[in-house]
């Protein structure tokens, strides 16, 4: 996804020897019908990525929907987001069960990918990147439960919603992406308001012999989200960080009540970085006398801080937009995670005791290693104590988490083997007295990375290899230091591809490729005498060859297997898709959940996820949903 301008003044590439790999670009835009596609009608084709089918509403729900945006983003590079009006529903008010945000799109013709957002008043709620189009044309459309962004959603009564597409049209890339965004809301029927949660029927300090549990908060949706974003949106609220020094922060005020914070943060790269974890060090461009400026290796975390001190960190999964790598991979399945970026949570209660003095702070985002550009912003989630006007907090023992990092580089002209291990701990506590009882979180952390960048055959050979797990826990403690709750995930994405290139007719180069890629993510909630345990595994496999001119891809072949994976303890849910050439050959689901005995009165939902249930009292009994 390269940045229109840049696109534009590129020199093009002398194809008279194949060129270094590491010059050629990574992204491209496909200039012929695939074959597949033709056997399919007229019709624009729907393009998809498969992922867990959001829950129903609860029967008897209410439902309104809302549209709220339609717009063709033509010519849009350089101007301020697409903006309509946003008011919640009279006819189904707050509190909702659930609120589905459904972005769909549309484009003809050819074009790159693209990034685009969408925020309501500042707060991101979408991270997306568009499908390249066929010029039969290409449609799709991406449903993400919102549910956890209530409080945004409820307040405005003049709301602004905001959609950043930025696309440049002309005689030779002549798609225009339609776009139109919708917000579904359902409603709380009164037989699930009237229940309670478990947290307030087994209080922390309530004298029911009942384990005690999790703070409701847990389960529920922030009472307040105030964005870290930029404040003017001319160029889209996203901060545009452009290098390691470069943090971008935004001052805020929070609520002296606040008893519990999570930052959540959107990022993608773009530009130099796009394909941050094949770049090559400087080393290797300045030995070569390369022009590349897509370098400094191949290792990049997002940090996040409160008032300069380290507050959390991860290594971003690495999504693939739909021109990356070889296109024709992606068509029609999008890469993981390319049509809703996945976000990342980062825990700060801990770090109320530096925040509730009623007094402005900094929340700074950065990237370790990041060279232009990261569009990278956050929303911080607030719970807010609803029974008194101030908490008491204090941060623990703090130190600032070392990062480790080996690097380990070889070359010799073209050819070179990079490899990097990074490892960053960290360990944070902090206690919060409020109505709730006082008690303390503890987040522990541990981030693991291993990259490996090899480019053989003088140069014209690639493989990456990249390996990023992180494990986090957050224990929740009572004043008697009794643990209450825990929250362990386990987040893992191996990535490993190669690339060949040899020289073709006419100034084309042939590349030859394979790749392999998952997203893989564990957790597992404990509260009182709950427990659930969650596993996505989705995974994806690629290869095939094209013959690329430049940027454009004039001729090739693919073949994508895509299997997707959740279980829980109640639900089992499985897709695969095989692609060729732009056509799906097979897509098969099954889905499978355990009957069991409901007690409405222990029912509760963890964000995002169908609602669990409280009681140990589930029947063994697995039962086959007819294939879709
Ligand atoms: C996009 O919208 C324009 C204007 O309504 C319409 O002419 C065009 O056909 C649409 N394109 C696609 C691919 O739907
Ligand atoms: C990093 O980026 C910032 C913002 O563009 C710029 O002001 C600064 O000079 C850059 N620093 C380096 C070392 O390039
Ligand atoms: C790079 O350029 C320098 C100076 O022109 C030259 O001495 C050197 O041989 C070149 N290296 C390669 C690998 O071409
Ligand atoms: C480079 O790629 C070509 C084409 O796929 C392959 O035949 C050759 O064995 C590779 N060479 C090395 C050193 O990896
Ligand atoms: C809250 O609990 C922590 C740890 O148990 C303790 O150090 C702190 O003094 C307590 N705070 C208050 C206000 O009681
Ligand atoms: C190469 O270009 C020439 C002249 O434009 C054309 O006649 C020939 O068919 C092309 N070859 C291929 C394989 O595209
Ligand atoms: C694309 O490649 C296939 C297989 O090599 C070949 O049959 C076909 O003619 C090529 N198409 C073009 C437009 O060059
Ligand atoms: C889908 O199911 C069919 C029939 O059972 C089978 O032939 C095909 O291989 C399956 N496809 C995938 C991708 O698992």
């Amino acid at each position: 996804m390269p940045p229109p301008l840049l696109l534009l003044l590129l020199v093009p590439l002398v194809h008279l020897l194949a060129p270094a790999l590491a010059e050629t670009p990574d992204h491209y835009a496909v200039r012929y019908a695939p074959p597949g596609a033709e056997t399919i009608a007229a019709a624009a084709q729907e393009y998809l990525d498969p992922t867990y089918p959001l829950p129903g509403p609860p029967p008897a729900a209410k439902t309104c929907t809302v549209p709220v945006l339609s717009y063709s983003f033509a010519s849009t590079y350089g101007a301020a987001p697409a903006k309509a009006a946003y008011a919640p529903p009279a006819g189904c008010p707050a509190p909702w069960s659930l609120v589905v945000l459904s972005f769909s799109a549309a484009c003809a013709g050819e074009q790159y990918d693209r990034v685009a957002a969408v925020w309501l008043d500042g707060a991101e709620l979408l991270r997306t990147t568009t499908a390249e189009p066929t010029p039969d044309g290409v449609a799709w459309t991406v449903r993400k439960d919102v549910t956890r962004y209530s409080a945004l959603l409820r307040s405005p009564p003049d709301g602004v919603l905001s959609v950043m597409l930025e696309n440049v049209v002309n005689d030779e890339y002549t798609g225009v992406y339609n776009v139109t965004v919708s917000l579904e809301f359902h409603g709380t029927p009164a037989y699930i308001s009237d229940t309670t949660s478990p947290s307030s029927s087994a209080r922390v300090d309530s004298p029911d012999p009942a384990p005690p549990t999790l703070p409701e908060s847990y389960f529920q949706a922030a009472d307040l989200i105030l964005p870290i974003s930029e404040a003017t949106s001319n160029s889209g609220y996203w901060f545009r960080i452009q290098n390691s020094s470069d943090s971008r922060s935004k001052l805020v005020t929070i609520p002296s009540n606040t008893y519990r914070a999570v930052l959540e943060v959107f990022v993608s790269p773009h530009a130099n970085d796009e394909f941050w974890y094949s770049n090559p060090p400087d080393l290797y461009i300045q030995e070569n006398n390369l022009t590349t400026p897509r370098g400094n290796a191949a290792y990049r975390e997002v940090v996040a801080s409160v008032d300069h001190h380290f507050a959390g960190s991860f290594v971003p999964f690495p999504v693939i937009y739909t021109g990356g790598i070889n296109p024709l991979y992606w068509q029609p399945v999008s890469a993981l995670g390319a049509f809703d970026l996945p976000t990342y949570d980062i825990e700060l209660t801990p770090f109320l005791g530096l925040l509730v003095d009623s007094k402005a702070h900094e929340i700074g985002l950065s990237v370790v290693d990041g060279i232009a550009e990261w569009l990278v912003d956050a929303n911080l989630h607030l719970w807010l104590d609803p029974k008194s006007s101030d908490v008491q907090a204090s941060l623990g023992r703090y130190k600032t988490p070392r990062l480790s990092i080996t690097r380990r580089y070889a070359t010799q002209l073209l050819d070179g083997s990079f490899s990097i291990r990074a490892k960053r701990k960290s360990a944070f506590s902090g206690w919060v007295k409020s109505s709730l009882g006082n008690l303390t979180t503890e987040v522990e952390t541990e981030l693991e990375t291993s990259s490996l960048v090899w480019f053989s055959n003088g140069g014209k050979n690639k493989t990456v290899e990249l390996r990023a797990e992180q494990e986090t826990e957050v224990v929740v403690r009572s004043e008697t230091r009794k643990v209450i709750g825990k929250i362990e995930t386990e987040a893992k994405y191996p990535l490993w591809f190669y690339m060949d290139t040899e020289d073709g007719e006419n100034g084309t180069s042939v590349v030859t490729g394979s790749l392999s890629h998952s997203l893989n993510v564990e957790t597992e909630v404990k509260s009182g005498s709950f427990e659930n345990k969650a596993k996505l595994a989705d995974e994806q496999s690629a290869e095939g060859w094209m013959v690329v001119k430049d940027h454009d891809v004039v001729n090739g072949s693919a073949t994508t297997t895509q299997m997707y994976r959740y279980s829980d303890d109640r639900w089992s849910y499985q897709r695969t898709i095989d692609a060729v050439d732009g056509a799906v050959l097979s897509d098969n689901v099954s889905e499978s959940y355990r009957v069991q005995v409901q007690d409405a009165a222990n029912t509760f939902c963890l964000s995002g996820r169908r609602c669990g249930d409280g009681t140990a009292s589930v029947a063994e009994r697995w039962v086959e949903v007819a294939p879709m």
